[in-house]
C-alpha cells in the first residue's frame, strides 16, 4: 500500500499549521510573508468567505508530533452528552513512549488509526486514571452488532420478538410489532427481579451505560430508573453503589431519546447487567441498550472479538465537522493539485456549501468519451458513515495515485469522478450535536425545514405509468428524459435548496452512474423506488433495465465484507440475504420522488442506495473497520462505470450531435448523447442492436457486442440527414432575407422603445 510521500506530508502538515488560529508559533506561520499558500486559499473560489465565523477551530491533527503544538489551546469543555466523542489526547500521550510496532511507517501509523479500545489494551502496566479511560470508552457494539445475540440475556421475556437481542440501541421494529423483529427487550414479568444482561466475554472496564424506551407506533414503554451490577462469572454480582446504597440511575422520559448514565466509578469485570426500578406507570419493562467499556488486555481468553481488525491505509479515520471536511478537501487538493478539484453545487438552507471534490485526470473539464461517475452521501444529516467513507476514499484515490497504484491510475484516467460526501451539512450539525451514541434514530435526518431529500425528487414515475396505461394512442411514450413538471419548479413548490441543487447538478453533468450512500441498513437498493400499484407498500418494481441494475448492486455487494456474509444478523427487520445483499427499492418500501427514480427517468444517469451500515452513526473507533469494510466495493462499483457501450453519434462531416436518442432492442428505456454527440449506455455482456436517431438525421442501427472484459465496447454512430431535413436547409438557404433589412429591424423596435420610454 502506498503512503504519503514524505514532502507531501510535509506539506499537509504545513496546510494544517496554518489552518490553526491564534497566537504563537502558528501566529507566526500566518504572519510569514514567504508563507503564499495561504494567500492562494482565500483566493480559491470555494473558499466560503461569507459563512457565519464558526466557533473557532481547533482540529484534532491526524499526525501525533503536532500533538504538542495544539496543547497550548484546549479545546472548550464538553457538555457531558458528549462523553462518548471525548478527546482520546491523554491516551496518546502514553503511547507516545511506545516503542512502535515493526514495520514501515510505524513511526507514524499506530498513534493516529489507533481506536480507544487498543489503546487500552496496549497500555498494560501503565496507571492510568480512570477518568481518563472513561473519556474514550468506546461502545462494546450492542448497536453495531460486534456483540452477538448469544452475547445478551434476560431474567423474562414477553415473547421471542421481544427478546434480549433485541434490546440493542437504535433496533426498529417491523411493520406489524407482532413479528419476530420488535423494537426492544420486554420482561415477562414486570417487577424488581428483571435485568437485561451483557457478556463482554472479556474483562472490560465498564463505563457507562445508555438506554432507550421501546420502538413502537402504538405502544408506550420505557424504563425510568434502574440499577446496575457486574460480576465476573454471572453467580456474584456486584451492584454499583452510590456512597452506601445501590445506585439508582434516573432512565428514560420519552421512546426515543438515548439516556447516557456514566458509572460513578469504572467497573472491571465481565458481564453487566441492568436492572429495572421504575417504568412509565402505563406501560412495561422494556429497554434499548448500549454499554460503553474498554476491553482488557486478556491473554487467557480465547474468545476473540470479531473482527478485530486494523487497516493498513494510512486515512484520517475520524469524524469530521463541516469545517474539518472542507480542511481536508484543501490538504488533499494541495496533495493531488494535478488531479483533484474542489467545487460546491449549491447551498444548504442555512447557506452551508454543497462541496463536492472532483478525481480526475483533467479535471474541471469533460472529455469527449469520458464517463462520469459520481457518490454522493449524508443526504439525511444523520447517516453518517458514508460521509465519512467518501472522505477516506477521496484520501485513497489521491495516494494511490501518487504511488502509481495502476488501478486507481487508470480509473482516475478514464473516469471523470464527482464526490459530495455531504448533501444535507445542515442536519449533519444537528446530529452531531448528540453524537454517536446519543442523537437517537432521526435526529438531523432532515433538511433545516424538515424535508427529507431522499423522497424531494419530482415523481416522473406516475406520469410514466399513466401515459404506459393510455397506450391507445399510435405516438409511442417518451421512456426517458422525462420533463420536471411545472409545479415542481414553482417557488412556492416543497422543495428543499439542497433538492434543487443536486437537480440541476444532474441536468448539468453527463453522469452515467452514481451512488448515494446511505446508513441504517447494510444493502445496496436499485430503483424503481415507488411500487407500481399505487395502493401497495411493497412490490417488486422492476426497471426496463432490471438485470443491469441488479449486477451494479451485486458488484457493490459482493465485494463488501460483510454484505454477503450468510452468517450475518440482520440490522433491525429485514433479511436481504436471498437476494445477495440487494434489493429492490419499492420490493423493500415504495417512495415516491426518490433520487434513484428521478435519476433514472429525468438524466441518463444508473443510480443506486448503498446502506453501508446497520448503526448510523458509528463511534469513531469503527472507522479503521468500516473503511476496509467497504474500500473495494467502492472501487468496484465505480469501475462498472466502464461496461456496456459508448461511442460518439456524428453528422457526415463528423460533428457530434447532442441529444441523440440511443436505444438498445429489447430495453424500453433510451439514452441521450451529451453535448459533444458522445454517450454512454451501461449493458451486461450479450449482443445488442442498437440505433441511434436525431431529429433531422436518417437512424442508423447496428450491432454491438458488449464483452465480459472491464472497458465499454466501442459503438459509434454516424447519420445522414434526411431528405426533409436537408429541403428544408436548402430552403432557409434560399429564403433568408437580405442582411440590411434584417440588421434594420432591430434597431427600429430599439427606438420606439426609447420614445416611450
Ligand atoms: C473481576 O476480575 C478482575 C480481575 O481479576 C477484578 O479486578 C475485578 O474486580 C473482578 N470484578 C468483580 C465484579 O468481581
Ligand atoms: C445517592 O443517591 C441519592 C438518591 O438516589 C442522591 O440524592 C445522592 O446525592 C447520592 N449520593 C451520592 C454520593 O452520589
Ligand atoms: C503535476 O503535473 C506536473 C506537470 O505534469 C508535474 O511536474 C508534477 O510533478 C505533478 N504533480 C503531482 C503532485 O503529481
Ligand atoms: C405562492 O404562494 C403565494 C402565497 O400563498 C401565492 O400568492 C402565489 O400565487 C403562489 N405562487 C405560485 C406560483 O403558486
Amino acid at each position: 500500500m502506498a503512503r504519503w510521500g514524505p514532502s507531501a506530508l510535509a506539506l499537509a502538515l504545513a496546510l494544517l499549521e496554518v489552518a490553526l488560529p491564534g497566537a504563537g508559533a502558528q501566529g507566526a506561520a500566518l504572519e510569514d510573508p514567504g508563507y503564499d499558500v495561504q494567500d492562494t486559499w482565500s483566493q480559491e473560489p470555494y473558499y466560503a468567505r461569507g459563512e457565519p465565523e464558526p466557533e473557532p477551530f481547533s482540529p484534532r491533527l491526524p499526525v501525533g508530533t503536532l500533538e504538542e503544538a495544539q496543547e497550548p489551546h484546549p479545546p472548550a469543555p464538553r457538555p457531558p452528552k458528549k462523553a462518548t466523542k471525548a478527546r482520546k489526547a491523554p491516551k496518546r500521550e502514553k503511547l507516545a513512549p511506545e516503542t512502535p510496532p515493526p514495520g514501515k511507517n510505524s513511526n507514524r501509523r499506530g498513534v493516529r488509526t489507533q481506536s480507544p479500545e487498543k489503546a487500552a489494551s496496549n497500555e498494560q502496566g501503565v496507571p492510568v486514571a480512570p477518568g481518563d479511560v472513561r473519556a474514550g470508552c468506546p461502545p462494546l457494539g450492542l448497536e453495531t452488532l460486534k456483540i452477538t445475540d448469544f452475547q445478551l440475556h434476560a431474567s423474562t421475556v414477553k415473547r421471542y420478538g421481544l427478546g434480549a437481542h433485541r434490546g440493542r440501541l437504535n433496533i426498529q421494529a417491523g411493520v406489524s410489532e407482532n413479528d419476530f423483529y420488535d423494537g426492544a427487550w420486554c420482561a415477562g414479568r414486570n417487577d424488581l427481579h428483571q435485568w437485561i444482561e451483557v457478556d463482554a466475554r472479556r474483562l472490560t472496564r465498564f463505563t457507562a451505560v445508555i438506554t432507550q424506551g421501546r420502538n413502537s407506533l402504538w405502544l408506550s414503554d420505557w424504563v425510568t430508573s434502574y440499577k446496575v451490577m457486574v460480576s465476573n462469572d454471572s453467580h456474584a454480582w456486584v451492584t454499583v453503589k452510590n456512597g452506601s446504597g445501590d445506585m439508582v440511575f434516573e432512565g428514560n422520559s420519552e421512546k426515543e431519546v438515548p439516556v447516557l448514565n456514566e458509572l460513578p466509578v469504572p467497573m472491571v469485570a465481565r458481564y453487566l447487567r441492568v436492572n429495572p426500578q421504575s417504568w412509565f406507570q402505563d406501560g412495561s419493562i422494556c429497554l434499548r441498550l448500549e454499554v460503553l467499556g474498554c476491553p482488557l488486555p486478556d491473554p487467557n481468553n480465547y474468545y476473540h472479538r470479531r473482527n478485530e481488525m486494523t487497516t493498513t491505509d494510512d486515512l484520517d479515520f475520524r469524524h469530521h465537522s463541516y469545517k474539518e471536511m472542507r480542511q481536508l478537501m484543501k490538504v488533499v487538493s494541495e496533495m493531488c493539485p494535478n488531479i483533484t478539484r474542489i467545487y460546491n453545487i449549491g447551498k444548504s438552507q442555512q447557506g452551508l456549501k454543497l462541496y463536492a471534490v472532483e478525481i480526475s485526470d483533467r479535471p474541471g473539464e469533460h472529455e469527449v468519451g469520458e464517463p462520469e461517475f459520481h457518490y454522493m452521501a449524508g443526504a439525511h444529516g444523520n447517516e453518517v458513515l458514508g460521509r465519512e467513507l467518501l472522505l477516506l476514499l477521496v484520501q485513497f484515490l489521491c495516494q494511490e495515485y501518487l504511488a502509481g497504484n495502476t488501478r486507481i491510475v487508470r480509473l482516475v484516467e478514464e473516469t471523470r469522478i464527482h464526490i459530495v460526501p455531504s448533501l444535507n451539512p445542515d442536519g449533519y450539525e444537528k446530529a452531531s450535536e448528540g453524537g454517536s451514541e446519543l442523537g437517537g434514530w432521526s435526529l438531523g435526518r432532515w433538511t433545516h425545514d424538515g424535508i427529507d431529500i431522499n423522497n424531494n425528487f419530482p415523481d416522473l414515475n406516475s406520469p410514466l405509468w399513466e401515459a404506459e396505461a393510455r397506450q391507445s394512442s399510435p405516438r409511442p411514450v417518451p421512456n426517458h428524459h422525462i420533463p420536471v413538471p411545472e409545479w415542481f419548479l414553482s417557488e412556492n413548490a416543497t422543495v428543499a435548496a439542497e433538492t434543487r441543487a443536486v437537480i440541476a447538478w444532474m441536468e448539468k453533468v453527463p453522469f452515467v452512474l452514481g451512488g448515494n450512500l446511505q446508513g441504517g441498513e447494510l444493502v445496496v437498493a436499485y430503483p424503481y423506488d415507488m411500487a407500481r400499484s399505487p395502493w401497495k407498500t411493497q412490490e417488486r418494481t422492476p426497471t426496463p433495465d432490471d438485470h443491469v441494475f441488479r449486477w451494479l448492486a451485486y458488484a457493490y455487494a459482493s465485494t463488501h465484507r460483510l454484505m454477503t456474509d450468510a452468517r450475518r444478523r440482520v440490522c433491525h427487520t429485514e433479511d436481504f440475504q436471498k437476494e445477495d445483499g440487494t434489493v429492490n427499492g419499492a420490493s423493500w418500501h415504495t417512495v415516491a420522488g426518490s433520487l434513484n427514480d428521478f435519476s433514472y427517468l429525468h438524466t441518463n444517469c444508473f443510480e443506486l442506495s448503498i446502506y453501508v451500515g446497520c448503526d448510523k452513526f458509528p463511534h469513531e473507533s469503527e472507522l479503521p473497520e468500516e473503511w476496509e469494510n467497504n474500500r473495494e466495493s467502492l472501487i468496484v462499483f465505480m469501475e462498472q462505470v466502464h461496461r456496456g457501450i459508448k461511442g460518439l453519434v456524428t453528422d457526415s462531416h463528423g460533428k457530434g450531435i447532442p441529444d441523440a436518442i440511443i436505444s438498445v432492442e429489447g430495453i424500453n428505456h433510451d439514452v441521450r448523447t451529451a453535448s459533444d454527440g458522445d454517450y454512454w449506455r451501461l449493458l451486461n455482456p450479450g449482443e445488442y442492436v442498437v440505433t441511434a436517431k436525431a431529429d433531422g438525421f436518417s437512424a442508423s442501427t447496428k450491432s454491438c457486442m458488449v464483452g465480459y472484459d472491464m472497458g465499454a465496447t466501442r459503438c459509434d454512430f454516424r447519420l445522414g440527414r434526411t431528405n426533409l431535413a436537408r429541403i428544408r436547409e436548402i430552403m432557409e438557404t434560399f429564403g433568408r432575407q437580405p442582411g440590411s433589412l434584417r440588421a434594420r429591424q432591430p434597431r427600429l423596435r430599439g427606438r420606439k422603445r426609447r420614445q416611450r420610454g
